[in-house]
């Protein structure tokens, strides 16, 4: 275990056999169709490489980046777009591929702004789900994990930008907070 970490929450064999799950059940809904994945950059990154060579459709990718205008950990309402994805999306099925939904601000803001493209359907699949942190109301079409309310690092989920590339997630210790 990386010498910052509390505890692991998730192993990676966990993680493993969740997104298996996960790209089944994808395969499934859409099954005679193809799907638009877009992952959100840059915390889905591990998730989606994964969860895209387990779908078993014709899978489009494209990538958004986004910032919140919000201080410290919690996002606020205002998500301010840094890369849109380079296609339009009329007539398609998407499916927003993200780390985790917290207050759910960031996934609300997005999939109402893709929606107005006139997608033929909008789903979101988030590896990681805090519910206890939501302040708007957003509920996830595809989840990996539901979690207590613990910072979580590692497959591609950072603080301060570190601890993406952990294989397993783990919770930070309170130490590292603190520095
Ligand atoms: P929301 O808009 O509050 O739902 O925030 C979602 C974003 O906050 C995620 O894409 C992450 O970048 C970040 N985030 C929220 N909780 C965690 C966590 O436990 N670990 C790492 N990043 C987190
Ligand atoms: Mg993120």
């Amino acid at each position: 275990m990386h010498k910052d970490l509390e505890s692991i929450l998730i192993t990676k064999e966990q993680i493993e056999a969740r997104v298996e799950e996960l790209a089944a059940e994808i395969t499934r809904d859409y099954a005679g169709q193809s799907v638009l994945l877009v992952g959100i950059l840059r915390g889905a990154v591990m998730f989606f490489a994964d969860l895209a060579r387990k779908i078993d459709l014709d899978v489009w990718m494209d990538f958004m980046a986004v910032s919140s205008y919000g201080a410290g950990a919690s996002t606020s309402g205002e998500v301010r777009i840094i890369k849109d994805i380079s296609q339009p999306i009329e007539g398609l099925n998407v499916i927003i591929v993200e780390d985790i939904i917290d207050s759910g601000n960031t996934l609300k803001y997005l999939k109402n702004l893709l929606q107005t493209r006139r997608p033929a359907s909008i789903k979101i699949c988030a590896l990681l789900d805090k519910p206890s942190r939501r302040v708007v109301d957003l509920v996830g079409d595809y989840i990996g994990f539901t979690i207590p309310n613990e910072f979580a690092v590692g497959y591609g989920l950072d603080y301060a930008e570190r601890y993406r590339n952990l294989a397993d997630i783990g919770v930070l210790k309170r130490e590292i907070y603190q520095k």
